[in-house]
Order: C-alpha cells, then structure tokens, then sequence
C-alpha cells in the first residue's frame, strides 16, 4: 500500500446509519508494538463498519509535565502512525484534541456535575500521582472528566480501549446518564468496547509487567520506529529464564512473551510454535522471533517515515479532521448549552 492522505471527508450519510465509535491515545512517547497490536489494529479494522473518530489527545497528555517542542513533534509523530497503521482519513475522521475545543467547553459542564468523591476514587489517578508525587495537579485529578467530554460531545456508542480505561468509561456512562436526568436526554450512553483475548504484550526485560512507553528502561519496550537492528537486539537480550525448552507456560513469562510476540507477527498458532522449535534452543528462537517483529513492523514503519517527512500534508488532513470534528461538536454543545440555560450568543 503506498502511503497517501485522503482527501474525502467523511461520508455525510452513512453517519446516520452506522454507530459511532470513538478513541484516542496520548502523544506522551514514541507509541509501541504492544499500542500498536493491541489497540491501533483494531481501530484500523473498525473503521469500515463504524462511523469513527480517532484524536490525539494532546489536552492529556500536560496533565503531565511534556517538554512543548517534543510535545508537538510527537503530536505529528502519533498522527502519521495512526494512518501508517492504517487509519484512512478518508475514511475516519482524525484530528488532534486540542483543535476542537468544544471537547475542554464540555468538559466544564461536566466538570460541575462530578463529584470529588467520584474523581477520588479513580484509580489511575491514584498511580499517576503517586508516580508524579512532584506534579499532582488539578488537571491529573479532573482527566477523567475530559475524557468524559471527548466520548459524549460525538455521542459516541463504543469506546475501543484497554483494561485500564474501564474506570474512566463507568464514570463517562454516569455523567452521560446524570445529565439526561438533570435536563433530557441529551447523549448517548456509550460502551466500552474492549478487545477479548487481546494480544497483552510484555515488557522484555520484566515479563511480568506489561510493555509500556514510559519504561526507563529502553530494551524493555518495542517502539515503532525501532530500526532493524535496535529490534533484533532488544529480543536477543529479552529476559527468559533457565530453561532450554519452548514452549507455552505462563509461568515461564519470557518465553511465553516471545511466543506470543512470534505468533503475532507469522500469524502461526503456539502449537505450530512449539513444533516448529522442538529440539532447537532460545538463541534460533529469539533470533526468528527478531526477524519475524522486524519484517512485521517494516512496512509500517515506512509508511510512517513517508508521511512524516511531508508534514504539511500531514497538517492539512488533520485540519480537515478537526473541520469535520467541530462541525459535529459544534451541533452537540449548543444544545448542551441551551439546556443548561446559558444564554444564547
Ligand atoms: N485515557 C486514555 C488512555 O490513557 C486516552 C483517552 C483520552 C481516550 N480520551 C479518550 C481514550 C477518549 C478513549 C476515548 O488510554
């Protein structure tokens, strides 16, 4: 596939038809394999049954504290791998959070409707601030809410995410309900919408723990634009453990976590695996699982370095994303805003 940015909007009458389905992730590091596997994929098949929306949701991501140049290259760097991926901006609408303020307008209604209680008991707010103990800020402990207001302000019916969002979505539900109730029925209650056995993918140095961005540690975590060699060598070094055998067992985190990061990327069951490696030891399999990562992420990676290296053609799809998003916002917030009893501009 030669990477092209679309040039069509979105089709204006399939949107009646088709449920709407929303999702964005934070510009906040270079994205991974297990972003990319476990949510990214799924999105890119999604977008031809459901009308959908896909954002970078840079408002976020400073509830952290983000160097500002890096923030707006990684804001790019993360758009062009959604279409590297397989997004098509004709075919989703995609943009960038912070382009459709009527998203943080929301989010202040909302806000009043919150309870602190409710914020409190957020959990990822709890690891968050304990983990920037430094940094526990205002918009750490109301980041929920602005997720709320992403999901709603496009009445989204399924929300695509991980595990660790469903906290985030119980409360979108409750506030979407909450505010039906206070004034009519205005938003739809949306639904998770999370991937069964998604493929959970580890780090390579602790297996135990999932892979994550935000590892200090490099030769844990697959990134996207990994080069080549920085692949193979990051699974040559990926920790295993004293056996000599391959095959499936939790218990064995590291070699399970190459199988399935094998499985993955040949589309070979464990079974075929386990056959495929009987006799032979972890050095010919974590070298056939380095190749099997680099030539299942090469082409991507392409795709990605093409589309960057234009970065006003990237600009413009996501200025024709944001054009398309606020018009469908713009529609949900007056309303919200007349029920509300502000007084008409
Ligand atoms: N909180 C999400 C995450 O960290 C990112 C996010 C923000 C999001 N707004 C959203 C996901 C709306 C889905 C829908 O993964």
């Amino acid at each position: 596939m030669k990477a092209t940015v679309g040039i069509l909007p979105p089709m204006e009458e399939a949107k009646t038809t088709r449920k709407v389905i929303l999702s964005g992730m934070q510009p906040t590091n270079d994205l991974t394999i297990g972003q990319y596997c476990g949510a990214l994929r799924n999105w890119v098949d999604l977008q031809h049954e459901y009308d959908s929306l896909f954002c970078v949701v840079d408002l976020h991501a400073i509830t952290v504290r983000q160097e500002p140049a890096k923030l707006r290259r990684r804001t790019l760097d993360v758009a062009a791998m959604y279409i590297a991926a397989g997004i098509d901006p004709a075919v989703s609408t995609l943009f960038v959070q912070s382009h459709v303020p009527e998203h943080t307008q929301l989010s202040w209604i909302l806000t009043c409707l919150t309870g602190f209680g409710e914020c409190s008991r957020m959990t990822q707010f709890k690891d968050k601030s304990a983990m920037h103990a430094d940094n526990v800020n205002v918009g750490l402990f109301t980041y929920p809410i602005l997720m709320a207001a992403d999901i709603l302000i496009y009445n989204a019916d399924l929300v695509p995410v991980g595990e660790d969002q469903r906290q985030h979505l119980e409360l979108t539900r409750n506030l979407a309900e909450r505010f039906n109730f206070h004034y009519s029925p205005t938003f739809t209650v949306p639904e998770p919408f999370i991937p069964k056995v998604g493929a959970k993918i580890m780090s390579l140095q602790e297996p135990e723990k999932k892979m994550s961005k935000s590892d200090p540690n490099e030769r844990a975590t697959i990134f996207m634009v990994d080069t080549d060699d920085a692949i193979r060598s990051k699974v040559k070094r990926a920790v295993t453990d004293s056996g000599t055998d391959i095959v499936y067992d939790e218990k064995r985190a590291g070699v399970a976590n190459l199988m399935t990061l094998y499985s993955i990327t040949t589309g070979k069951t464990t079974a075929e695996i386990e056959k495929e490696f009987s006799g032979l030891g972890y050095a010919e399999f974590k070298e056939a699982v380095g190749e099997a990562i680099v030539a299942f992420l090469g082409p991507v990676r392409q795709r990605y370095t093409e589309l960057r290296a234009d970065e006003d053609a990237l600009r413009a799809t996501l200025r024709q994303g944001a054009e398309a998003a606020r018009e469908r916002a713009r529609k949900v917030l007056r309303k919200v805003y007349k029920k509300t009893g502000f007084v008409e501009f």
